[in-house]
């Protein structure tokens, strides 16, 4: 059973100065995708799926196939619920086998976040699933409406980790949801501070079209989850449109195999640098 928990991952990664790469999937053929790269690359990597996306991929059909795909893998993975915010889906996700689910309190006034990310992270401990926590405001949209980004208060997310028994805390430095407009700007200076003070692995959200360079520092400075949704979603789409207009006559067991194959690619593209390789 290869199933494991984030924690193993992220700790792992820090021993390694790397970081696991945590990558949404939305349909059977992006999980298969992530996995087939994970293995060829031999290394561990963490499922996921946000709350938001759930209208068109339902957690109760998907969250079996991550947990039994996860259970069936030759490397190390972690399925985890992103961005939940709902009690019933957080609950949902735990039953399921999820080994860990985040809550994002970060539109929440600080004491707020603390006290409802510890009353998740009392219950999720209980059960030994673990719980991601956010502070600061990322750029973009996964799902709902457009956000300015406010960065981390490096002082707030010490608060919030020590106060709250999160296992890992997700930070806002520039980075954003969705296709950045731009080259993005990322903080370095309010990491480095954030690292400081927070003693639990850091998660970088908005993975998509950060560069490599800025990929490699973010780990220099104790990122050790690294979130790509849209690049991922991105790969199934133009993966299964390049079949589409090369082949008019494709049927499904060519395009599942163009969706696989481009999302493999995706996400071998990210473990390389994850990997610091
Ligand atoms: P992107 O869609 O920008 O890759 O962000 C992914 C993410 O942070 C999921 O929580």
């Amino acid at each position: 059973m290869a199933i494991c928990s984030f924690s193993t991952l992220l700790k792992e990664a820090e021993e390694r100065n790397r970081a696991a790469g945590a990558f949404n999937v939305g349909s059977m053929e992006m999980l298969m995708g992530v996995l087939a790269a994970a293995e060829e690359r031999e290394t561990p990597v963490i499922l996921q799926i946000a709350e938001k996306r759930l209208r068109h991929s339902p957690l109760e059909l998907m969250g079996p196939m991550m947990v039994s795909a996860a259970r069936a893998a030759r490397i190390p993975v972690a399925v985890h619920l992103d961005h939940g915010s709902t009690p019933a889906v957080l609950r949902q996700a735990m039953d399921m086998g999820f080994t860990s689910v985040m809550f994002d309190g970060s539109a929440l006034p600080l004491a707020e976040n603390i006290k409802e990310t510890r009353a998740l992270a009392d219950e999720a401990h209980a059960r030994g699933v673990e719980v991601e926590a956010e502070i600061g405001v990322l750029g973009g949209s996964e799902g709902g409406p457009e956000q300015r980004s406010v960065c981390t208060d490096p002082e707030e997310a010490e608060r919030l980790a020590s106060a709250s028994g999160c296992d890992a805390l997700a930070v806002a430095i520039g980075n954003a949801h969705g296709h950045y407009k731009g080259v993005p700007k990322l903080r370095f200076d309010v990491l480095e501070d954030i690292r400081r003070r927070v003693g639990v692995p850091l998660v970088l959200h908005g993975g998509t079209g950060i560069p490599a360079e800025d990929f490699r520092r973010a780990i220099s400075l104790g990122v050790r989850k690294i979130n790509i949704a849209t690049a991922n979603f991105d790969a199934l789409t133009s993966g299964a449109a390049r079949l589409l207009h090369e082949r008019e006559d494709a049927d499904y067991f060519a395009l599942n195999e163009a969706m696989v194959q481009s999302v493999k690619e995706n996400a071998l593209r990210h473990l390389s640098i994850f990997q610091n390789r």
